[in-house]
């Protein structure tokens, strides 16, 4: 049985913190839902990450699809959660349900994802209301970096963070289950933690958050720079520079595959064949 939106509220009113991590592919969420991480995004870092785009607006539905469904495959216990790509829940409350749909029916994910307060509100309750779980996202949402001029922390002057505050609770309003805070200062993270029933999600937004979100190449030193949000708990990028600097060598000193890699067959067999060209 996978994590509901049930028990993650309630983590909320036990104070239990909630971690999530990103995932886009098989392997990798295996690992992380073994861990026992409750959820996992499928977040259009994809666009970064995976997909070596520039920033995540030029990713599409159909690439968030693809990536969903093999994370869906590798999961058993964790809630997936599908991230809306740029202009896909925009234009019409129509084009919103579907899109929001097609997470579910065609990836197999049990919510979805997607940026803004306010303005997408009408949105998120109409999604909501076909039985869709979503997870709202504010403060430095990155689909949006061409309008806030980079990616800078959001809501330090009394107007923004007072507009951070009320988008957190139209969404809240609106049926979302829980919100992300991306890169926000801690203390009005704390505040906006404090003055909503469901749990917030934090990245980069402090301890005060009911829980953090990591996009899993950062904290795995995968990334090409680390993110001031971020810790490294690991340095894959090493590991793996090590492993296929030293297979190139051995194949070509011709010290690899030993016997122990290869097959075999019976001699008499092998007899039998033309032995010349
Ligand atoms: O796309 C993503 O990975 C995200 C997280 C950083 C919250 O939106």
């Amino acid at each position: 049985m996978r994590v509901t939106i049930s028990q993650i509220k309630e983590m909320k009113q036990k104070g239990e913190k909630i971690a999530m991590l990103t995932a886009y592919d098989y392997s990798t969420a295996k690992l992380i839902d073994e861990a026992g991480i409750p959820l996992i995004l499928v977040g259009d870092s994809l666009g970064n990450v995976v997909l070596g785009y520039e920033s995540t607006i030029t990713v599409t539905m159909e690439e968030m699809l693809h990536h969903t469904k093999t994370v869906v495959r590798g999961t058993k216990q964790a809630m997936v959660i599908g991230d809306l790509p740029f202009m896909t829940y925009h234009i019409s409350v129509a084009d919103a349900l579907h899109n929001a749909a097609r997470f579910l029916q065609e990836a197999g994910a049990q919510a979805v994802k997607l940026e803004g307060g306010v303005a997408v509100s009408e949105k998120v309750s109409r999604i909501v209301e076909c039985g869709i779980p979503v997870m709202g996202h504010i403060g430095l949402t990155p689909q949006s970096i061409n309008q806030l001029g980079g990616y800078k922390v959001q809501g330090r002057t009394p107007e923004t963070a007072l507009k951070l505050l009320k988008d957190a609770q139209a969404l809240e309003e609106a049926g979302a289950f829980a919100v992300v805070l991306e890169t926000v200062p801690s203390q009005l993270a704390t505040l906006i933690t404090q003055k909503l029933g469901i749990p917030t999600i934090g990245i980069g937004a402090g301890i005060g958050c009911d829980g953090q979100v990591q996009v899993i190449h950062d904290i795995l030193g995968l990334s090409d720079r680390v993110p001031k949000h971020a810790k490294q708990y690991a340095k894959l990028t090493d590991i793996i520079s090590n492993a296929v600097a030293e297979y190139y060598n051995e194949v070509k000193a011709g010290t690899f595959p030993t016997d122990k890699q290869s097959f075999s067959m019976d001699e008499s067999i092998l007899a039998e064949l033309p032995q010349q060209s």
